[in-house]
């Protein structure tokens, strides 16, 4: 007998949308039919639509900051405020400081998440020293051991890697086939900007906008374009903000390079202006994050790169700091210029219902499109389909139900996370996830995150840009 059944379910995948029943054994999925047969649990999906957990490739928990500013969140709220918002995996960053070594980065990690997660969980690594031995040892061993992906940033102080660094850890990435995701900004131009601003005392959390416009953005991605044109490696760009960086991921798809993008939530639902706060004060540094939200135009555009194939995935960039927080955005030099606000903003749970309601309830995506941007496609990208991102004999029954009528206000009084404001406060939303469902076990019903964290660690395969899945 099965474990569970879901009955009358619309299912909806990245390229099917039909009425199935779902069977659900030992946290897999074994049967798809007009019936199932009898299971020791009945869910009545009937008016839902069910479609795959969603994936959220991109967060930040428990990152560390320097000694006086904290993330808000661990892997305990992290994972908790995902599962809440119909996410049944996220991938957060090991990082490695420098002079560390990325053995004991990814080691201190998995100290850092065991036993602590409520969604399934895998790690990029972040490297920002970027050795002969580094790249020579312990990046191969740790690709071989499934840790398929890392991120480089082009700019911040403690991370940036200059462009013969940058070169060496593409030419490193196409030795081993891991797939290079680039923070791309450009370091001196941030550096100028911020200097003009600050010196004509343009310091509140506004001008962080200011100090890096799209050009910064555009430059630094057609670099890292070229740059993986002459190693010869796929790479994909992520947060991307607007138009100008588009417009040159979309050149290098169109002369067949290998180039992925990403978006995220706060470059549909915000923009610049957010930063300006009520009258140019401290509260815009609740939406201070890199790249920032641009215009009602970026928007556009950005939906246009949804619908066109130009973006592969849509994640949160969830990076929370909380405000009221001497740790937080609220730090004493932050004060003094946006130039110390701490980068980022939370939106794990409020990413799909973004997505969803924006998206395919305004009829600007399908819903098809939706599960291939949120699940099949960081999937694919990632190492780890068809074991997830799809509902399908043998997947992970990882399974997110969705009202898609349900009318909801964001609110910080809904959030599970561990921050004290969420970037989206009063805006409505239609479609809600209502229940999250983490191989075979509900997880999430009615926004109550039920249970004991029993998410596992995932391991991966070499991502679907080396011609795997
Ligand atoms: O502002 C942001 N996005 N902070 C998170 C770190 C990053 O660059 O992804
Ligand atoms: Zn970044
Ligand atoms: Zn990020």
């Amino acid at each position: 007998m099965l474990d569970t059944a879901i009955r009358n379910a619309t299912i909806i995948t990245a390229g099917d949308r039909y009425t199935a029943q779902i069977g659900i054994k030992n946290g897999r999925i074994t049967a798809i039919a007009e019936d199932v047969g009898p299971a020791a649990e009945e869910i009545d999906a009937a008016g839902m639509w069910v479609m795959p957990g969603g994936i959220d490739a991109h967060v930040h928990l428990e990152q560390p900051q320097g000694e006086d500013v904290v993330m808000a969140d661990g892997f305990e709220s992290g994972t908790r405020s995902a599962a809440a918002g119909g996410t049944t995996m996220v991938m957060p960053f090991a990082l490695q400081q420098k002079g560390q070594s990325l053995r004991e980065v990814v080691e201190a990690y998995h100290a850092a998440a065991r036993g602590k997660c409520y969604v399934d969980c895998s790690f990029h690594i972040i490297i920002t020293d970027p050795t002969p031995s580094v790249l020579g040892q312990e990046l191969p061993a740790l690709v071989k051991a499934g840790y398929t992906s890392f991120k480089v940033f082009m700019t911040y102080d403690d991370m940036v890697l200059n462009d013969a660094q940058l070169l060496d850890v593409f030419d490193a990435a196409r030795r081993e086939r891991a797939m290079v995701m680039v923070h791309a900004e450009g370091y001196d131009a941030i550096r100028y900007m911020t200097r003009k601003l600050e010196e004509a005392g343009r310091t509140a959390p506004y001008y962080h906008a200011a100090s890096r416009p799209e050009s910064v953005e555009r430059e630094a991605t057609h670099r890292a374009i070229s740059h993986a044109e002459l190693t010869d490696v796929p790479i994909m760009i992520v947060h991307v903000s607007g138009r100008e960086p588009m417009e040159q991921i979309q050149w290098a798809k169109r002369r067949g390079r290998n180039v992925y993008a990403e978006t995220c939530p706060q470059y549909i639902a915000l923009t610049a202006d957010d930063l300006k706060g009520l009258n140019m004060d401290f509260e815009g540094a609740k939406y201070v994050c890199s790249p920032p939200p641009r215009d009602a135009d970026s928007q556009t555009a950005i939906w246009e790169g949804l619908r066109d194939g130009t973006f592969d995935i849509f994640s949160s960039d969830h990076c929370p700091f909380r405000f009221e927080d001497p740790m937080g955005k609220s730090l004493e030099r932050g004060r003094t210029s946006f130039r110390w606000v701490p980068n980022g903003i939370p939106g794990v749970e409020t990413r799909l219902p973004l997505l969803f309601s924006e998206g395919i309830s305004k009829g600007r995506i399908s819903a098809e499109r939706f599960v291939a941007l949120t699940a099949t496609n960081p999937a694919r990208l990632f190492g780890m389909y068809p074991q997830k991102g799809t509902i399908a004999i043998g997947a992970d029954a990882d399974l997110t139900l969705w009202d898609p009528a349900r009318k909801i206000t964001i609110s910080q009084s809904l959030m599970h996370h561990a921050c004290d404001y969420t970037p989206y406060e009063g805006m409505v939303v239609t479609g809600w996830p209502v229940r999250t469902i983490l191989r075979g076990r509900t997880i999430m019903l009615d926004g109550e995150v039920t249970g004991t964290p029993a998410g596992a660690y995932v391991d991966r395969g070499i991502s679907g840009a080396f011609g795997g899945a």
